[in-house]
């Protein structure tokens, strides 16, 4: 075996490596609070903050707690939150009317937070189920396939509700085919023209969504079923690609890969294919596992977490939605 290197020792790696600010200069990537879009779990009521055991540290808060607390996240340098409501079973249905209730609570949220933080991004989730009985994110016929058409309809018609109330991105998570270009086309025909469509374009089948199963109540509801026949196989990649093309034909303005961390490759070549706004979540399994290390003592929380979210910016995301973003506006220190 021969070791020779005919750069060697003209090139040595470690040599930028040997000082602070050579390191510095060469940093290819950098995470700052602009990166960060903060998701939020709102709940009808007054003066309630309900913590959620499995993601430590994450509260469902009422809208007079929410608007103090979006307050913080603006104060953080943080652009946007995401919001997702949390609702009492008797306002969920079979046909999930409540979706587009014009006085739901994520309208009225979206109406109270645009009047007081005009300048905080709001975004709104668009996916039924929070307001379904089942907990699947459309309509499901007699046997229990979520059925696509049909969902478009309602799915249209609550995106139209946010943004009437002022939602400036609307975020289809449902993965419907066929939905982005549903959702434009009624956006245009109202108005909304500059209202952008943050489409859940590879948004896989994943475990890693437990938590935020707990935090939105819809866990129960959704029973031993699953979300296989709309959700991304997560063996798959190419497919990932065909999903963002088409998001892009319909009139998404920003495409999200979702899990994050499990899935860094499909980040990079949606970028590296596409060259468009791309947004990574970071859900609330990869938060709740970094917390629970944490918690035991057995990693490091800080360099941990501005480790994980740097390697979302390697990888090609332009922004990040993550449960640790007010954490990490403070810990840059804005
Ligand atoms: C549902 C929705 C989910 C998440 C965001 N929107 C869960 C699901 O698809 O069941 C997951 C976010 C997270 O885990 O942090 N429309």
């Amino acid at each position: 075996m021969s070791y020779s290197n005919i750069n060697f020792p003209s090139t040595r790696m470690r040599r930028m490596r040997f000082d602070d600010f050579s390191r510095r200069l060469m940093r290819e990537n950098q995470l700052s609070a602009d990166d960060l879009i903060y998701p939020m779990f709102v709940t009808e009521g007054l003066n309630l903050r309900e913590p959620i055991s499995s993601m430590p540290g994450i509260e469902r808060y009422s809208l007079d707690g929410l608007l103090a607390e979006a307050r913080e996240v603006c104060n953080l340098g943080i652009p946007a939150i995401a919001l997702f409501p949390v609702v009492s079973s008797d306002k969920k249905s079979e046909n999930a009317a409540e979706a587009y209730n014009p006085d739901g609570l994520i309208q009225r949220c979206v109406r109270a937070l645009k009047k007081s933080l005009p300048n905080l991004g709001i975004i709104t989730d668009v996916a039924l189920d929070p307001f379904t009985l089942h907990g699947q994110d459309g309509l499901i016929n007699d046997s229990g396939y979520v059925v696509n058409d049909e969902t478009n309809e309602v799915l249209v018609r609550q995106a139209l509700s946010h943004a009437e109330a002022g939602a400036d991105i609307v975020a289809p998570s449902d993965m419907m085919d066929g939905r982005i270009g549903a959702i434009r086309q009624a956006l245009e025909a109202k108005g909304h023209i500059n209202v952008r469509i943050l489409a859940y374009s590879a948004k896989y089948a994943s475990s890693f969504y437990g938590p935020f199963r707990d935090a939105v109540g819809s866990s129960g509801n959704l029973g031993g079923g699953n979300k296989y026949s709309y959700q991304m196989d997560p063996a798959n990649s190419d497919e990932a690609l065909r999903e963002i093309q088409l998001d892009l034909q319909e009139g998404a303005d920003i495409v999200m890969v979702k899990p994050g961390m499990p899935y860094l490759d499909i980040i990079r070549r949606v970028k590296d294919s596409y060259g468009v706004p791309t947004f990574a979540y970071q859900v609330s399994g990869e938060y709740a596992m970094i917390k629970a290390a944490a918690m035991n003592g057995w990693l490091d929380e800080k360099p941990v977490v501005l480790e994980a979210l740097l390697a979302f910016k390697r990888a090609g995301s332009d922004a990040i939605l993550t449960y640790y973003a007010k954490s990490v506006a403070s810990w840059l220190g804005k």
